[in-house]
């Protein structure tokens, strides 16, 4: 199959970290601590994944880099600047996007699973404003409070992003059936290749299966570029499904 690009590829090709502190969160993290050391994450890509068990700094990362994209860390787009609770990101201020001389993605957003509730609502508040075009037909004509959390994100892919952006998403799997996520796989797929960026945080092993991805692992030791059949979400979802009650035996055998 030959993929035609409309773009001429990513806008962001790595992050760096400038002078980061030795101590305290999130500086204390490994794979904040491998940036530290001088470890480049290569984004120079369409799309590139971060997978790797809780609590080994996805979130951290994909926040901070968001932020330093420009994009509103409560999730959202450049235009929405809302702000429920005191949001540092402190990683932000020391990590370097190191973008592609003369690409500038024309849209942006970051999609955080848990605040996603706080951008349905600053679409309504938007919407009540007058002289100004209204927002909701471009995220599929229905309010997200009136649809399904999966449904919402699936309009907001589907309506809202387009093939020249830039793309955050933390665990977009979240809300998502596996037949959802199939959907946001093909979505991806065919926005990358039109030349969209995208950037996600993910333990689903079918979002990690989105063609040309390059995936990298965040683990105790930083993080490191793997293959799909090497990472964890994918050995142990196929050790699970496998001989699931043998699975669930030794779990409760240990
Ligand atoms: N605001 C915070 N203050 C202190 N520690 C935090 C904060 N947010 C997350 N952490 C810790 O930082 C680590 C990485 O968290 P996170 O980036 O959310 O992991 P992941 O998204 O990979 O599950 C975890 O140990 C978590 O408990
Ligand atoms: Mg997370």
């Amino acid at each position: 199959m030959t993929r035609t690009r409309t773009a001429g590829g990513p806008y962001v090709r790595e992050a760096r970290a400038d002078r980061l502190p030795s101590e305290g969160w999130p500086f204390t993290i490994p794979a904040v601590r491998a940036l530290a050391d001088g470890d480049v994450l290569d984004l120079d890509h369409p799309v590139t994944l971060l997978c790797g068990d809780n609590g080994s700094g996805k979130s951290t990362l994909v926040e901070a880099i968001a932020a330093a994209a420009g994009l509103n860390v409560e999730g959202g787009s450049r235009n929405f600047q809302f702000s429920t609770r005191t949001t540092e990101v402190p990683l932000a201020e020391h990590l370097r996007l190191v973008r592609h001389p003369g690409r500038r993605p024309r849209d942006g957003f970051f999609l955080r699973a848990e605040s996603y509730f706080n951008v349905a609502s600053e679409i309504e508040r938007l919407d009540q404003e007058p002289d100004t075009p209204p927002l909701l037909p471009t995220y599929g004509g229905v309010s997200p409070h009136e649809r399904s959390h999966g449904e919402s994100f699936l309009d907001l892919v589907t309506h809202r992003f387009g093939t020249d952006g830039l793309y955050v998403l933390d665990e977009p799997e979240a809300a998502l059936s596996v037949t959802g996520c199939m959907a946001l796989l093909a979505q991806v797929m065919e926005l990358s290749e039109g030349g969209s960026q995208f950037i996600i945080a993910t333990h689903s092993p079918i979002l990690l299966a989105i063609p040309g991805a390059v995936i990298h692992q965040l683990d105790e030791h930083g993080f490191e570029r793997l293959e799909y059949d090497d990472t964890l979400p994918v050995v142990t979802m196929r050790a699970f499904l496998a001989d699931p009650a043998r699975f669930v035996h030794r779990l409760r055998a240990d």
